[in-house]
């Protein structure tokens, strides 16, 4: 099992110094709007994936007026403690301590502690660009499969020189077909892998999302899924070669992975456009639960779930059935944010189990 024992806070957003001790497996935090109970689910997912799930410049997390943060956690794994240090120094380099020994590269923490969060602004999921739909997607990946990772971090690199070679071609009017070559084999090698990764995800991943929906929602909409990428029906390498003249004339590089998505239908319609807010609501928990039963499964323990404000998303009876498939799963740490603390309060007693509860003032 997989549970933050505490955290302390230094200079991290609102919070200047504080220490919070984590006693049980279940953990409501409520204060008023403003007090720091998305910034402090923001420190736990910091300790995780060595970075900000909101803001993507470390800087920006640190406490205005102020240089450098810090933040520290001690986390239980399979009964061993590990501990967490995060510094941003005052020229705000970034460090990550893993049991006192630096990381060399942030990318390797990645999965060792693996944590799902739930935010109020996360139906941008279901209705936003594919690009989120695809880093979404790498995440979860990236946290059951470390080579996965390096593999994207690779292939983004290539592509990043190939885009350049383009650019450079553009303006010169001529391009070094050799060169070409070289890069196109070596995202080919990078992409296929992926590529088939993804394949294999999606088709673990989608199941799942399927039957979260229809436990939330109403099982008349109909919902699919569908992993569209154009290596389904094409090669990378003849993608790569067809596209060069097209890649060349706009610059960059219009067919690979980098553009795959996820389409999302109901009753044979693209969702975004027709769904109702609940309806996107619901479909956003359960792509939501089913990161966590699919990480559980390949990690044989749970990631730890943050729970933003779920409270002002769903109504009180899907809000009953969810705590009660997150609460009562023997292996879950959970955190769970709400203004009111009465209805924190019931809701978590009504699932009948043992939790603590942090008011921020
Ligand atoms: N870099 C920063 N330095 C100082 N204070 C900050 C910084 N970033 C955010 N804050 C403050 O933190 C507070 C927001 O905290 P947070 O978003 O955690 O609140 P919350 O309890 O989740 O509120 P709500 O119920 O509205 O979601 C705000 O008062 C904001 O001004
Ligand atoms: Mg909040």
């Amino acid at each position: 099992m997989l549970q933050l024992n505490n955290i302390a806070l230094l200079q991290f957003k609102n919070y200047t110094q504080q220490q919070f001790v984590f006693t049980q497996k279940v953990v409501g935090i409520c204060g008023r709007n403003g007090s720091g109970k998305t910034n402090l689910l923001d420190a736990i997912y910091y300790l995780c994936f060595t970075k900000s799930y909101f803001l993507a410049s470390d800087a920006q997390n640190v406490q205005i007026g102020k240089a450098g943060m810090r933040i520290e956690g001690n986390m239980l794994l399979n009964n061993t403690t590990q501990n967490l240090i995060c510094i941003l120094r005052e020229n705000n380099k970034k460090e990550f301590l893993y049991n006192k020994e630096q990381l060399k590269k942030f990318s390797e923490h990645i999965g060792r502690f693996p944590c799902v969060i739930i935010s109020p602004d996360d139906t941008t999921l279901v209705t936003g660009s594919s690009e989120l739909r695809r880093k979404y997607i790498d995440t979860i990946i990236a946290q059951i499969n470390s080579h996965y990772l390096y593999n994207l971090v690779d292939y983004n690199k290539i592509l990043v020189q190939r885009n350049s070679l383009l650019k450079q071609a553009a303006e010169v009017g001529t391009i070094n077909k050799d060169v070409v070559e070289i890069l196109n084999q070596q995202l080919a090698t990078k992409a296929n892998y992926i590529f088939e990764e993804r394949k294999l995800f999606f088709k673990q991943y989608i199941p799942f999302v399927y039957d979260y929906y229809s436990k939330i929602a109403s099982k008349t909409d109909n919902i699919t899924l569908h992993h569209q990428s154009a290596l389904y029906t094409e090669t990378i390498e003849n993608l790569l070669e067809q596209n060069l003249q097209k890649d060349i004339a706009l610059q960059r590089t219009t067919a690979g992975i980098h553009r795959d998505d996820i389409e999302i239908n109901m009753n044979g319609a693209l969702f975004k456009t027709i769904a109702s807010q609940g309806q996107r609501k619901s479909l956003l928990f359960a792509l939501k639960l089913a990161e966590w039963q699919i990480i559980k499964q390949k990690k044989l323990y749970s990631p730890i779930l943050l729970l933003d404000d779920v409270f002002e998303k769903l109504d009180g009876e899907r809000m009953h059935n969810l705590l009660q498939w997150v609460c009562n799963e023997e292996s879950t740490q959970v955190f769970i944010t709400d203004t009111h603390k009465e209805r924190l309060e019931q809701a978590l007693q009504n699932a009948a189990i043992n939790f603590q509860l942090i008011e921020l003032q």
